[in-house]
């Protein structure tokens, strides 16, 4: 299976790497051909080129992974993609909150298949967990920790008794935060898996018109402070439904030390679902970092490669949005 990775970035030379380093007879089978760079940049290795159009008209190309980030021209390129004929993977969540819908019915148009794993969760099989529990259950409550940048902060000024800013300029060392870290303190970058998550869930492409509150204005001594209550601040994604009705929130939300939220540590997400016969599942794992998300994005591509078709989503439903939702906490 050939394979072109637009990006690289953090998660592209991840993906790079994995398929390199091939261990396994399924990753054995994947091959980079093309690798897209912006213009200007060395190309380092033989099949680095910046020229999106020789790779869209290789018909020997069988999969575009996008990991360039952000809205343009990743979604130009995610459409021209799948019009092209070609499987797409991406891991940017910008991209697919915004344009989930699009998306979905460009690739079944073009009979070809859009999978986004890792742009949620990171390397937790979240969506697919997700899309397991549709079958049998409506998934009407999501909550969770979406985001290893902001878990790591509070997490690290609470054992380390650090500041904010040192423990951000270490996340971003280790290649957890975005490249602008606002995203991730400041809650959008939750609130984008959020939208995929919730518009997976109610197969409705829910918009971005919801409360969102980070933690930037959270201090060393409000984290020690917490910690003498018996208490650890998470900052938490979450969305109810009930009957055609819906609400998201982001938010910092203090947690007894003994609950799972609390012992979540360093760059690790938690999130759970709730569905009639499951009752709560919990997905636990590295929700940043590189190999971690490079991970995710080759298991979709394998998904391809050996047929495993993935949800197929419509986002036909019209919905209401009710504030006081989540006011009503269920956590
Ligand atoms: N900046 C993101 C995070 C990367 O910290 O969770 C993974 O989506």
């Amino acid at each position: 299976m050939n394979i072109a990775i637009l990006g690289f970035g953090t998660i592209g030379s991840g993906v790079y790497e994995i398929i390199e380093h091939a261990t396994t007879p399924e990753t054995k089978a994947l091959h980079v051909t093309h690798i897209l760079i912006r213009k200007g940049k060395p190309k380092t290795l033989p099949y680095m080129c910046d020229d999106i159009e020789t790779i869209l008209n290789d018909p020997a190309l069988d999969v575009v992974v996008e990991t360039m980030g952000g809205l343009e021209p990743a979604h130009t390129y995610i459409l021209q993609a799948l019009q092209a004929g070609k499987h797409v993977v991406t891991a940017n969540k910008v991209v697919v909150a915004a344009y989930v819908k699009e998306f979905h019915e460009c690739a079944s148009e073009n009979d070809v298949n859009f999978y986004y794993e890792a742009s949620t969760g990171g390397g937790i099989p979240w969506i697919q967990g997700l899309e397991k529990a549709l079958r049998i259950d409506q998934v009407n409550r999501i909550h969770g920790i979406f985001n290893g940048t902001s878990n790591f902060i509070l997490d690290h000024m609470q054992r380390y008794q650090a500041t904010f800013d040192e423990v951000l300029k270490e996340a971003q060392h280790l290649g957890y935060a975005e490249a602008d870290p606002s995203a991730d303190i400041d809650g959008f970058d939750i609130c984008n898996k959020l939208r995929i998550s919730a518009s997976i869930a109610y197969d409705y492409h829910v918009p971005d018109n919801f409360p969102v509150f980070g933690i930037r204005t959270i201090t060393k001594e409000d984290v020690q402070y917490f910690k003498s209550l018996g208490m650890a601040v998470r900052l938490i994604a979450k969305t109810k439904r009930q009957g055609n009705t819906y609400s998201c929130v982001v938010e910092p939300i203090l947690f007894k030390e003994n609950q799972l939220e609390a012992n979540t540590m360093d760059n690790y997400n938690l999130i759970t679902l709730h569905g009639d016969t499951i009752g709560d599942l919990k997905f636990f794992g590295q929700g940043a970092g590189k190999l971690a998300t490079a991970n995710a994005v080759v298991q979709d591509i394998l998904d391809i490669l050996e047929g495993k078709a993935h949800r197929v989503l419509h986002f036909q439903k019209e919905m209401q949005y009710d504030t006081t939702l989540c006011n009503r906490d269920y956590i």
